[in-house]
């Protein structure tokens, strides 16, 4: 596989093609936060919270970089007065959604989000994804599904499916960025099965 040799902070990185910049940083030990990324999935660019500023031929742009590929001629900061903006921004949008959720509160703290600045709107869930996709791509179950569209959409675990699968395996509670998982599998159960009840996994 060839490689390129690309800038990232300042710092020369070399990278596989056809690997992102978020691979590409976190070779080189640089931190980018995620929301919705997986080593094992997929690359989803649902959370926006690994947005980095890119420059190619003294053109900057703003780019998600769990999916933006790497190229020779890059250069790439991952904070910037623009990018930690972007980041505060969307941290103020999902705490609106999750305001209890420890993953989100510790980012607020970092890129000094305000927490209040949306009215709330709890519905604990930010749509990252992780719960739906490690259920198809790597358990091959779907248990658990994106429902509705627009501003109604949800996840939902399918009943059906989750009494046969779910209670050995429970491994999406782990990944869930606000416990939002967990709790829609136990409504699920206590609606559809009740009676039936296994201490949560711990880890996926
Ligand atoms: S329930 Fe959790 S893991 Fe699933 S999409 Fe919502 S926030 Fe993400
Ligand atoms: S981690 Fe890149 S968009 Fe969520």
């Amino acid at each position: 596989m060839s490689e390129v040799v690309m800038q990232i902070d300042g710092k020369e990185v070399k990278a596989a093609s056809g690997t992102t910049v978020l691979d590409a940083a976190r070779q080189a030990g640089i931190h980018i936060p995620t929301l919705c990324h997986h080593e094992k999935l997929e690359a989803f660019g649902g959370c926006r919270m690994c947005m980095v500023e890119v420059e190619t031929r003294g053109r900057k742009s703003y780019v998600v970089s769990c999916l933006y590929p790497v190229a020779g001629d890059l250069v790439v900061r991952t904070r910037s007065e623009r990018v930690d903006k972007i980041r505060r921004t969307l941290l103020e949008e999902l705490l609106a959604h999750a305001p209890n959720s420890p993953e989100l509160v510790e980012l607020a703290r970092e890129y000094k989000a305000d927490p209040n600045r949306f009215e709330k709107d709890p519905s604990f869930c930010i749509l990252c994804g992780l719960c739906v996709r490690y259920c198809n791509e790597v358990k091959g179950i779907n248990a658990v599904d994106f429902i509705e569209r627009g501003a109604s959409r949800e996840i939902s675990f399918i009943p059906e499916i989750a009494v046969k699968e779910c209670w050995d395996c429970q491994e999406c509670f782990a990944l869930c960025p606000t416990s939002y998982a967990q709790a829609a599998y136990f409504l699920t159960e206590a609606l559809a099965f009740p009676g039936r009840r296994k201490p949560a996994a711990t880890a996926a």
